[in-house]
Protein backbone atom coordinates (compact mmCIF):
# COMPACT_ATOMS: atom_id res chain seq x y z
CA UNK A 1 0.00 0.00 0.00
CA UNK A 2 1.31 3.51 -1.01
CA UNK A 3 1.65 6.09 1.70
CA UNK A 4 -0.29 8.43 -0.35
CA UNK A 5 -4.13 8.71 0.04
CA UNK A 6 -5.71 8.51 -3.31
CA UNK A 7 -7.61 11.35 -4.19
CA UNK A 8 -10.83 8.62 -5.02
CA UNK A 9 -10.90 7.11 -1.98
CA UNK A 10 -13.98 8.19 -0.42
CA UNK A 11 -14.15 9.21 3.29
CA UNK A 12 -15.34 6.58 5.16
CA UNK A 13 -18.42 8.01 6.96
CA UNK A 14 -20.99 5.03 7.49
CA UNK A 15 -21.06 1.34 7.83
CA UNK A 16 -21.33 -0.01 4.48
CA UNK A 17 -18.28 1.72 3.50
CA UNK A 18 -16.21 0.38 6.92
CA UNK A 19 -17.09 -3.18 5.76
CA UNK A 20 -15.65 -2.55 2.48
CA UNK A 21 -13.11 -1.41 3.60
CA UNK A 22 -12.67 -3.99 6.44
CA UNK A 23 -13.18 -7.27 3.74
CA UNK A 24 -10.70 -5.39 1.91
CA UNK A 25 -8.59 -5.38 4.32
CA UNK A 26 -8.55 -8.67 5.44
CA UNK A 27 -8.04 -9.94 1.99
CA UNK A 28 -4.62 -7.53 1.80
CA UNK A 29 -3.55 -8.75 5.32
CA UNK A 30 -4.08 -12.83 4.57
CA UNK A 31 -2.27 -11.96 1.06
CA UNK A 32 0.44 -10.06 2.67
CA UNK A 33 1.11 -12.07 5.96
CA UNK A 34 0.34 -15.71 5.28
CA UNK A 35 0.56 -18.55 7.82
CA UNK A 36 3.16 -16.23 9.28
CA UNK A 37 3.02 -14.48 12.81
CA UNK A 38 2.80 -10.77 13.34
CA UNK A 39 3.11 -8.81 15.93
CA UNK A 40 1.46 -5.91 16.76
CA UNK A 41 2.54 -2.88 19.68
CA UNK A 42 -1.27 -2.65 21.36
CA UNK A 43 -1.36 0.02 23.58
CA UNK A 44 -5.29 0.01 23.87
CA UNK A 45 -5.81 3.68 22.30
CA UNK A 46 -8.26 3.47 19.49
CA UNK A 47 -5.77 3.18 16.46
CA UNK A 48 -3.64 -0.17 17.67
CA UNK A 49 -7.06 -1.71 19.19
CA UNK A 50 -9.07 -1.61 15.46
CA UNK A 51 -5.59 -2.51 13.84
CA UNK A 52 -5.97 -5.56 16.80
CA UNK A 53 -9.26 -6.33 16.42
CA UNK A 54 -8.69 -6.14 12.40
CA UNK A 55 -5.59 -8.74 12.39
CA UNK A 56 -7.39 -11.03 14.75
CA UNK A 57 -10.56 -11.23 12.19
CA UNK A 58 -7.71 -11.73 9.49
CA UNK A 59 -5.29 -14.11 10.92
CA UNK A 60 -6.58 -14.58 14.28
CA UNK A 61 -3.88 -16.53 17.00
CA UNK A 62 -1.12 -15.75 14.55
CA UNK A 63 -1.38 -12.55 15.48
CA UNK A 64 0.77 -12.00 18.88
CA UNK A 65 0.04 -8.46 20.98
CA UNK A 66 2.27 -7.09 22.95
CA UNK A 67 1.35 -4.85 25.60
CA UNK A 68 4.36 -2.29 27.07
CA UNK A 69 3.67 -1.02 30.32
CA UNK A 70 6.39 1.99 29.66
CA UNK A 71 5.38 3.90 32.64
CA UNK A 72 3.56 6.46 30.86
CA UNK A 73 -0.19 5.19 30.30
CA UNK A 74 -3.04 6.76 32.06
CA UNK A 75 -4.37 5.40 34.96
CA UNK A 76 -5.92 2.12 34.93
CA UNK A 77 -4.93 1.43 31.45
CA UNK A 78 -2.63 -1.31 31.06
CA UNK A 79 -5.08 -3.21 33.58
CA UNK A 80 -8.21 -2.64 31.15
CA UNK A 81 -6.07 -3.71 27.84
CA UNK A 82 -5.28 -7.11 29.78
CA UNK A 83 -8.95 -7.20 30.35
CA UNK A 84 -10.44 -6.43 26.96
CA UNK A 85 -7.68 -8.59 24.90
CA UNK A 86 -7.15 -11.50 26.92
CA UNK A 87 -9.96 -12.18 28.64
CA UNK A 88 -12.87 -10.92 26.45
CA UNK A 89 -11.46 -11.63 23.09
CA UNK A 90 -8.72 -14.08 23.84
CA UNK A 91 -6.14 -12.64 21.93
CA UNK A 92 -2.43 -13.85 22.32
CA UNK A 93 -1.65 -10.75 25.01
CA UNK A 94 1.96 -10.49 26.37
CA UNK A 95 2.43 -7.80 28.92
CA UNK A 96 5.42 -6.59 29.47
CA UNK A 97 6.38 -4.05 32.82
CA UNK A 98 8.97 -1.90 31.31
CA UNK A 99 8.33 1.33 33.39
CA UNK A 100 11.74 1.36 34.98
CA UNK A 101 13.66 0.64 31.92
CA UNK A 102 12.17 3.78 30.20
CA UNK A 103 12.09 5.89 33.08
CA UNK A 104 15.34 5.28 33.72
CA UNK A 105 16.55 6.01 30.26
CA UNK A 106 14.21 9.64 29.77
CA UNK A 107 15.36 10.65 33.18
CA UNK A 108 17.21 14.05 32.69
CA UNK A 109 16.20 14.34 29.04
CA UNK A 110 14.23 17.71 28.37
CA UNK A 111 14.09 17.76 24.64
CA UNK A 112 10.80 16.58 23.50
CA UNK A 113 11.89 15.41 19.93
CA UNK A 114 14.94 13.07 22.12
CA UNK A 115 11.88 12.21 24.52
CA UNK A 116 10.13 11.12 21.79
CA UNK A 117 12.85 9.17 20.01
CA UNK A 118 13.87 7.66 22.84
CA UNK A 119 10.37 6.42 23.56
CA UNK A 120 9.88 5.08 20.08
CA UNK A 121 13.70 3.16 20.04
CA UNK A 122 12.82 1.92 23.13
CA UNK A 123 10.00 0.38 22.26
CA UNK A 124 11.16 -0.90 19.33
CA UNK A 125 14.01 -2.42 21.67
CA UNK A 126 11.35 -4.37 23.40
CA UNK A 127 9.43 -5.58 20.60
CA UNK A 128 12.71 -7.06 19.43
CA UNK A 129 13.38 -8.64 22.89
CA UNK A 130 9.62 -10.15 22.37
CA UNK A 131 10.32 -11.10 18.74
CA UNK A 132 13.14 -12.64 19.70
CA UNK A 133 11.92 -14.83 22.35
CA UNK A 134 9.03 -15.93 20.01
CA UNK A 135 9.31 -17.55 17.08
CA UNK A 136 9.34 -17.22 13.35
CA UNK A 137 7.53 -13.27 13.65
CA UNK A 138 7.73 -12.02 10.27
CA UNK A 139 5.60 -8.66 10.55
CA UNK A 140 5.33 -6.07 12.87
CA UNK A 141 1.80 -4.48 12.53
CA UNK A 142 1.31 -0.73 13.90
CA UNK A 143 -1.66 1.11 14.28
CA UNK A 144 -0.22 4.56 11.88
CA UNK A 145 -3.01 6.85 11.03
CA UNK A 146 -2.79 9.42 8.12
CA UNK A 147 -1.85 12.63 9.61
CA UNK A 148 0.94 11.16 11.31
CA UNK A 149 2.13 10.27 7.69
CA UNK A 150 1.42 13.50 6.53
CA UNK A 151 2.81 15.37 9.64
CA UNK A 152 6.02 13.25 9.49
CA UNK A 153 6.55 13.68 6.03
CA UNK A 154 6.17 18.08 6.44
CA UNK A 155 8.70 17.51 9.15
CA UNK A 156 6.32 19.08 11.93
CA UNK A 157 7.30 15.95 14.59
CA UNK A 158 9.11 12.65 14.68
CA UNK A 159 6.47 10.27 13.34
CA UNK A 160 6.93 7.42 16.41
CA UNK A 161 5.67 4.46 15.12
CA UNK A 162 8.28 3.73 12.34
CA UNK A 163 11.85 3.14 14.26
CA UNK A 164 14.28 1.01 13.04
CA UNK A 165 14.91 -2.54 13.62
CA UNK A 166 17.85 -4.63 13.84
CA UNK A 167 19.45 -5.66 10.43
CA UNK A 168 18.91 -9.47 11.30
CA UNK A 169 14.84 -8.87 11.90
CA UNK A 170 13.68 -7.65 8.91
CA UNK A 171 10.44 -7.09 9.88
CA UNK A 172 7.73 -6.18 7.54
CA UNK A 173 4.94 -3.70 8.34
CA UNK A 174 1.41 -4.06 8.34
CA UNK A 175 -0.50 -0.65 8.82
CA UNK A 176 -3.84 -1.58 7.77
CA UNK A 177 -4.99 2.02 8.94
CA UNK A 178 -2.93 4.10 7.68
CA UNK A 179 -4.03 6.03 4.77
CA UNK A 180 -7.46 6.62 7.06
CA UNK A 181 -7.76 9.78 9.31
CA UNK A 182 -8.97 9.57 13.01
CA UNK A 183 -12.68 9.39 12.66
CA UNK A 184 -13.05 6.85 9.84
CA UNK A 185 -10.88 4.70 12.02
CA UNK A 186 -13.56 4.87 14.66
CA UNK A 187 -16.43 4.09 12.04
CA UNK A 188 -14.30 0.85 10.88
CA UNK A 189 -13.45 0.26 14.91
CA UNK A 190 -17.74 0.36 15.30
CA UNK A 191 -18.29 -1.43 12.28
CA UNK A 192 -16.00 -4.51 13.26
CA UNK A 193 -17.93 -4.40 16.55
CA UNK A 194 -15.50 -3.22 19.01
CA UNK A 195 -16.86 -1.99 22.49
CA UNK A 196 -18.42 1.71 22.08
CA UNK A 197 -16.23 2.85 25.30
CA UNK A 198 -13.11 1.69 22.94
CA UNK A 199 -14.21 3.32 19.73
CA UNK A 200 -14.94 6.48 21.15
CA UNK A 201 -12.13 6.29 23.30
CA UNK A 202 -10.15 10.08 23.06
CA UNK A 203 -6.92 10.22 21.23
CA UNK A 204 -3.74 9.23 22.93
CA UNK A 205 -0.43 9.67 22.07
CA UNK A 206 2.54 7.03 21.47
CA UNK A 207 4.65 8.84 23.93
CA UNK A 208 2.03 9.09 26.39
CA UNK A 209 1.91 11.19 29.49
CA UNK A 210 5.63 11.61 28.26
CA UNK A 211 4.84 14.49 26.30
CA UNK A 212 2.28 16.12 28.98
CA UNK A 213 5.18 15.91 31.89
CA UNK A 214 6.72 18.66 29.78
CA UNK A 215 10.53 19.08 29.80
CA UNK A 216 12.58 16.14 32.12
CA UNK A 217 10.28 13.54 33.42
CA UNK A 218 10.14 12.82 37.06
CA UNK A 219 8.23 10.10 39.09
CA UNK A 220 6.79 12.77 40.93
CA UNK A 221 5.63 15.29 38.20
CA UNK A 222 4.43 11.97 36.25
CA UNK A 223 2.28 11.05 39.01
CA UNK A 224 0.74 14.46 39.28
CA UNK A 225 0.34 14.38 35.52
CA UNK A 226 -1.24 10.79 35.73
CA UNK A 227 -3.71 11.17 39.03
CA UNK A 228 -4.56 14.70 37.45
CA UNK A 229 -5.96 13.15 34.31
CA UNK A 230 -7.63 10.40 36.03
CA UNK A 231 -9.73 13.34 37.64
CA UNK A 232 -10.11 15.09 34.60
CA UNK A 233 -11.21 12.27 33.16
CA UNK A 234 -13.89 11.24 35.90
CA UNK A 235 -15.13 14.46 36.45
CA UNK A 236 -16.23 15.05 32.06
CA UNK A 237 -17.90 11.31 31.90
CA UNK A 238 -19.63 12.15 35.14
CA UNK A 239 -21.03 15.40 33.44
CA UNK A 240 -21.46 13.75 30.21
CA UNK A 241 -18.96 15.20 27.76
CA UNK A 242 -17.14 11.59 27.42
CA UNK A 243 -17.59 11.30 24.07
CA UNK A 244 -18.46 14.54 23.46
CA UNK A 245 -15.27 16.25 23.46
CA UNK A 246 -12.87 15.44 20.95
CA UNK A 247 -9.90 15.36 23.68
CA UNK A 248 -9.25 16.62 26.81
CA UNK A 249 -6.44 16.01 29.41
CA UNK A 250 -3.77 17.40 31.96
CA UNK A 251 -0.07 18.88 31.16
CA UNK A 252 2.22 19.24 34.18
CA UNK A 253 4.86 22.07 32.68
CA UNK A 254 8.30 22.15 34.80
CA UNK A 255 8.07 25.50 36.26
CA UNK A 256 6.47 26.14 39.94
CA UNK A 257 5.21 29.31 41.67
CA UNK A 258 4.17 30.67 44.87
CA UNK A 259 1.51 29.53 46.61
CA UNK A 260 -0.51 29.40 50.23
CA UNK A 261 -1.67 26.02 51.84
CA UNK A 262 -2.22 26.49 55.50
CA UNK A 263 -1.20 29.69 56.38
CA UNK A 264 2.10 28.10 54.80
CA UNK A 265 3.92 29.37 51.73
CA UNK A 266 4.18 26.49 48.93
CA UNK A 267 6.03 26.40 45.99
CA UNK A 268 4.58 23.45 43.87
CA UNK A 269 3.44 22.91 39.88
CA UNK A 270 0.56 24.30 38.08
CA UNK A 271 -2.13 21.84 35.98
CA UNK A 272 -2.83 22.81 33.00
CA UNK A 273 -6.72 21.34 31.84
CA UNK A 274 -6.46 21.06 27.50
CA UNK A 275 -9.99 19.72 25.91
CA UNK A 276 -10.84 20.39 22.69
CA UNK A 277 -12.48 20.00 19.59
CA UNK A 278 -11.48 18.22 15.99
CA UNK A 279 -12.42 16.03 13.37
CA UNK A 280 -9.09 15.45 11.97
CA UNK A 281 -6.64 16.76 14.56
CA UNK A 282 -5.34 19.67 12.42
CA UNK A 283 -7.78 22.37 13.07
CA UNK A 284 -8.98 22.75 16.41
CA UNK A 285 -10.96 24.49 18.48
CA UNK A 286 -11.68 24.70 22.40
CA UNK A 287 -14.20 23.28 24.38
CA UNK A 288 -16.25 26.06 26.62
CA UNK A 289 -16.69 23.87 29.39
CA UNK A 290 -19.18 25.26 32.07
CA UNK A 291 -16.85 27.49 34.99
CA UNK A 292 -18.81 25.19 37.68
CA UNK A 293 -17.43 21.78 36.09
CA UNK A 294 -13.53 23.56 35.83
CA UNK A 295 -14.16 24.89 39.49
CA UNK A 296 -14.97 20.90 40.60
CA UNK A 297 -12.41 19.85 38.59
CA UNK A 298 -9.93 22.39 40.07
CA UNK A 299 -11.04 21.17 43.61
CA UNK A 300 -10.29 17.85 43.38
CA UNK A 301 -7.10 18.37 41.70
CA UNK A 302 -5.79 20.79 44.41
CA UNK A 303 -7.37 18.31 47.00
CA UNK A 304 -5.93 14.53 45.57
CA UNK A 305 -2.72 15.64 43.58
CA UNK A 306 0.35 15.93 45.30
CA UNK A 307 2.88 18.80 44.56
CA UNK A 308 0.49 21.39 43.24
CA UNK A 309 -1.00 24.37 43.62
CA UNK A 310 -2.34 26.21 40.54
CA UNK A 311 -4.75 24.28 37.98
CA UNK A 312 -5.37 27.04 35.07
CA UNK A 313 -7.43 26.14 31.28
CA UNK A 314 -5.87 26.76 28.32
CA UNK A 315 -7.82 28.37 25.57
CA UNK A 316 -5.40 28.10 22.58
CA UNK A 317 -7.10 26.62 19.37
CA UNK A 318 -4.83 24.49 16.77
CA UNK A 319 -3.08 26.37 15.31
CA UNK A 320 -1.17 28.27 16.44
CA UNK A 321 -0.90 25.38 19.15
CA UNK A 322 -0.46 21.99 18.42
CA UNK A 323 -3.30 20.07 20.62
CA UNK A 324 -0.11 18.23 22.71
CA UNK A 325 2.77 20.50 24.68
CA UNK A 326 5.87 18.40 22.80
P1 LIG B 1 -0.68 17.57 17.89
O1 LIG B 1 -0.04 17.77 19.23
O2 LIG B 1 0.30 17.30 16.81
O3 LIG B 1 -1.54 16.24 18.03
O4 LIG B 1 -1.63 18.67 17.52
C1 LIG B 1 -2.44 15.79 17.08
C2 LIG B 1 -3.05 14.51 17.59
O5 LIG B 1 -2.08 13.47 17.54
C3 LIG B 1 -1.83 12.99 18.84
N1 LIG B 1 -0.38 12.80 18.93
C4 LIG B 1 0.26 11.64 18.77
N2 LIG B 1 -0.22 10.42 18.53
N3 LIG B 1 1.98 9.60 18.55
C5 LIG B 1 0.64 9.40 18.42
O6 LIG B 1 0.22 8.27 18.24
C6 LIG B 1 2.53 10.80 18.78
O7 LIG B 1 3.73 10.95 18.88
C7 LIG B 1 1.61 11.87 18.89
N4 LIG B 1 1.76 13.19 19.10
C8 LIG B 1 0.52 13.72 19.13
C9 LIG B 1 -2.33 14.03 19.79
O8 LIG B 1 -2.68 13.46 21.05
C10 LIG B 1 -3.50 14.57 19.04
O9 LIG B 1 -4.63 13.77 19.18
Amino acid sequence: MSDVRPESMARITTKELADEFIAQQIKEIREQVGDKKVLLALSGGVDSSVVAALLIKAIGKQLYCVHVNHGLLRKGEPEQVIKVFKEEMDANLIYVDAVDRFLDKLAGVSDPETKRKIIGKEFIDVFVEEARKLDGIAYLAQGTIYPDILESKDGIKAHHNVGGLPEDLNFELVEPVKLLYKDEVRVVGKALGLPEGMVERQPFPGPGLGVRCVGAITRDRLEAVRESDAILREEFAAAGLQGKVWQYFTVVPDFKSTGIRDGKRTFDWPVIIRAINTTDAIKVTVEEIPYSLLYKIRDRILTEVKGVNRVLYDITPKPVATIEYE
